[in-house]
C-alpha cells in the first residue's frame, strides 16, 4: 500500500495526514509508503507548520522531521493511491495525470475514506488551532475507515 497524501502547500493537512498514516501502518505492521506532497512550491524544504506539528504531536504522532515538497508527475507512478485534501487540489493533480490509470489514482481523501456526508478536508492555514484539531480528527478517522476497507 502506497499512499500519497496531497494539499495545497504540503505543511498543514497532507503531513497529519502523512504523519497519521504512517502511525497506524506501524502499530498494524503493514507494510507501506507513506509520503506526503503539495501542489505549490511555496513552502518546499520547509518544516510543517507549528499549529499542525503541534496538533499531531498532541496524539503522538510526531510529523516535525518531515519536508515540504512539490508534487512531481513521477508519484502517479510511485504511488497507488493520491489521496487529495479538497476539489481544488482533485483539479490540479488530476490535470497533471496522463493516462487514465493515473487519473484513477487521484481520489478525494474523504470520498476514499467512505466519508460522502462532508467531502473536502478544510484548508486551516489562515484560521486558528481549533481548525487544526478538526483537521487533525477527520484526518484520523479517515485513516481509520481507508485501513479498515483496505484490509478486511
Ligand atoms: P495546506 O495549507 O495546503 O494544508 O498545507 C496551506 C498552507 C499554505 C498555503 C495554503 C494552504 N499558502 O498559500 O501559503
Amino acid at each position: 500500500m502506497k499512499f500519497l497524501m496531497v494539499c495545497l502547500g504540503n505543511i498543514c493537512r497532507s503531513p497529519i495526514a502523512e504523519g497519521i498514516m504512517k502511525s497506524k501502518l506501524a502499530a498494524a505492521n503493514i507494510q507501506g509508503k507513506v509520503d506526503s506532497a503539495g501542489v505549490l512550491s511555496y513552502h518546499s524544504g520547509e518544516a510543517p507548520d507549528k499549529r499542525a506539528i503541534s496538533v499531531a504531536g498532541k496524539y503522538q504522532v510526531d510529523i516535525s522531521g518531515q519536508v515540504a515538497r512539490q508534487f512531481r508527475k513521477s508519484d502517479f507512478v510511485d504511488f497507488d493511491f493520491i489521496l487529495v485534501m479538497d476539489r481544488s487540489v482533485y483539479a490540479e493533480i488530476a490535470a497533471l495525470a496522463q493516462t487514465e490509470d493515473e487519473r484513477n489514482k487521484v481520489r478525494l481523501f474523504l470520498e476514499f475514506a467512505g466519508i460522502n456526508e462532508i467531502t473536502e478536508v478544510p484548508d486551516p492555514y489562515y484560521g486558528g488551532q481549533e481548525g487544526f484539531e478538526m483537521v487533525y480528527n477527520m484526518l484520523n478517522e479517515g485513516c481509520n475507515r481507508i485501513l479498515f476497507n483496505l484490509t478486511k
